[in-house]
Parts: C-alpha cells; structure tokens; sequence
C-alpha cells in the first residue's frame, strides 16, 4: 500500500468552475489584487468572524509586513525555536532582531508562563499556533503591558478555536498562510492577514502593494509587492467552502489515530481544554532511540511520514551548535528528535489508517 502525505482531489463539477472562472478573469484582464480577492477577503474574513482580511501573496510576506508596519526595529521579537524555517526567515530578511524561546515539551507551543521572558528590549511577541493548537492570547494580554504587540502565526491554525472563538477572530494581527499542504489551501502560494483594526488594514493594503495609497498616487507607507493572484483567490473561496467539513474529516482521523494507539509509547500533542485544533498536523512522539528507525520503517511500509522539525530555528539563522541548542531550548532540542507526522489528509481512507495502525503497532511489537 503507498499512502501520500498530501493528497489533492478535484471533482469534475470543481474543474467546470475553475474553467469558467478562468476563462472569465482572462476576459477582464484582471489577474492581480483585483475582484476575486476582494471577494475572497470578505468571505474569509466573514466566516472567521474577523473585521478585516487582507490578501497577501504568501504567510511570509504577510508576516514581514506586519512586523515592518509595527516598526519596532530596536526591540526584539520573541518567537517559537521549534517552528518552521518562514516564521524565522521572514524576519530575518528584514534585519529584525529575533529572540528565540524554548516551547512546553507538551503542547509544543511557547510556555504558558512567557511574561517572564519579557525585558526593556521586548517589542514583539509572534506565538505560532503549532499543528493546530492554539496559545491562549487573550490570558497573556492581561499579564503584559500594551506596549508589546502580539501577532499571532496561524498559518497552521485556520478555524482553530479557543475559548469558542476562531483563531484570528479577535486579533490585533492574525497572519494564515494558503500554501498547498495547508487545511485551506491555494494552488499556488497564498496567505492573509486578519485583524480587527481599520487604520492597521488599511496600511496592510497600502504595504502589500508597494506602499501606495488605495486611490491616490501618494505613498502611505514603504512597502512591496506581496499582492495575492486571482487565480489562488478564486481558488481559496471555492476551498473554504469545504473547510468545514475537511476539519471534521481529520477530527476524526485525530480520533481513529488516538484510540487506536494510546496503549503505545507514543505521546500526542496535549490540547487544552478550552481549545478545538483544526488538526493540521498529526503528530507522534516516541522515545528518540526509535524515532529514526520508526520513520524508516513506516516509509518503507509505503507510508508518507514527515518529521517537523529537525533543525530548530537558532541553529539556522544563529548556526548554534547542538550543546548549545539543548541548553537553551531543553524542550524543542527534545521534540527534535523524538517528532514524527502521520498522515492526516480529508481523503485517507478507513482501510489506509487501518494499515498506519497496524505498522506502528508491529514496530513496537517487533522491537
Ligand atoms: C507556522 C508557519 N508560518 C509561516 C509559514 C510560511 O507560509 P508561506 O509558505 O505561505 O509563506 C508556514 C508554512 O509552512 C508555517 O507553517
């Protein structure tokens, strides 16, 4: 048997639509930034229950033009070490200075007790909400000051809650990102940004499409070209029809996962209470003796696993060496070695996650 990491299924009404459409936004000559991201933002931003969305052409531009709007160029911003290489880059680019945090070894998100990080230099916080889970902004609002923005890395998160409230519902800065492998996804590279604040929209769209003002031929601020394409946009608002129901598909994959491999030595993300995970990733955590040969063996079983994620961020852009990265972030060094993803597409069938079951089962047996 040979089960994919990712699997894209179109169906033939699908198709007739695209065609449609397409041939439509070529009759207009309108390919850019134009109505059907217009109409994407309003529904996206409708359904998340945000304000305001903003289309960008990918997470990571979205991400250096919220963090380059804020302007905090002396401070620093706080980010996840175990997150991916975008999150890191994205700032990096841009000369920010980054400063890396280890991340509780159970939810895999930043630590509950983060306000003891901050100092005088703390400008920006960036939580990532990691594989679906959510951090809980609003209990980390009432311990900090004001001062310090937090924008949220949702790009793993789409229709996550907490506390009952979507992921970027109620938000300063909620940044998603649309790639392909993403639970709403693009075909191509995509990405957003949602916020509950006028004036901070208003500069997103100015920002993305070099800095210009909306109407006039005046700058309102620096910015780039970071616009979301048409084609991805007319793309997004026929997914998100589905997001709904493609979340509940791998609720239930989550489900069928857990109960049939909790007697194992296996440890799974921990989820809050107080928070329903959209299960963009499903994780395993093994003793890291096993990770390697796990991994193997599940890909020679014809299984698409992936591994996030073996280098932690300090180590790329830092170049920490490895006693270095286990002194500093104990948990993410650890995560690091012990981390598998199984498979958690809509379309994985009864009978494939039957078979994931059964290897990961005869592994430890075996062992
Ligand atoms: C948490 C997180 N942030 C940022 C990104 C970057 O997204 P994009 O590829 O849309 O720039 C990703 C995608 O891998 C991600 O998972």
């Amino acid at each position: 048997m040979r089960i994919l990491k990712n699997n894209f299924s179109i169906n033939k009404k699908e198709l007739i639509k695209i065609n449609s459409s397409l041939r439509k936004m070529i009759k207009k000559g309108a390919f850019i930034n134009g109505p059907l991201v217009k109409k994407f933002e309003k529904n996206f931003s409708q359904k998340n229950r945000a304000k305001y969305c903003v289309g960008f052409s990918s997470s990571s531009t979205a991400i250096s033009s919220v963090v380059n709007i804020l302007n905090k160029k002396k401070k620093e911003i706080l980010i996840p070490a175990f997150s991916p290489i975008p999150v890191a880059a994205s700032l990096k680019n841009y000369n920010l200075n980054i400063r890396y945090l280890d991340v509780d070894k159970e939810t895999f998100l930043l630590k509950s007790n983060l306000q003891n990080e901050i100092d005088s230099k703390t400008g920006i916080i960036m939580l990532v909400h990691l594989f679906g889970n959510v951090f809980d902004i609003n209990s980390l609002k009432k311990k900090i000051s004001s001062k310090i923005n937090i924008i949220e890395d949702s790009s793993q998160a789409h229709f996550s809650k907490i506390n009952n409230k979507y992921v970027g519902s109620n938000s300063f800065a909620s940044i998603f990102s649309f790639y392909p492998t993403k639970n709403l996804f693009a075909y191509g590279d995509a990405g957003c940004v949602t916020t509950n604040n006028q004036n901070f929209a208003k500069k997103l769209r100015a920002y993305r499409n070099y800095g210009l003002h909306p109407s006039i031929d005046k700058l309102l601020n620096f910015g780039n070209n970071f616009r979301m394409d048409e084609f991805q946009a007319m793309i997004l608002s026929m997914n998100l029809k589905k997001i709904f129901r493609f979340n509940a598909l791998r609720s239930k994959i989550n489900d069928y996962y857990k109960y049939h491999l909790s007697d194992l030595p296996i440890q799974f993300q921990k989820i809050e209470k107080n928070v329903k995970s959209n299960n963009h990733v499903f994780s395993i955590v093994v003793d890291s003796k096993y990770r390697n040969r796990l991994n193997k063996f599940l890909m020679n079983s014809g299984i698409g696993t992936s591994i996030y994620y073996q280098k932690l961020l300090p180590s790329f852009t830092d170049e920490l060496t490895e006693t270095k990265l286990k002194k500093n972030f104990p948990n993410a060094f650890s995560l690091s070695k012990s981390i598998i993803n199984l498979p958690i597409h809509p379309s994985l069938s009864l009978k494939e996650l039957d078979y994931i079951c059964k290897k990961i089962r005869i592994f430890f047996k075996n062992d």
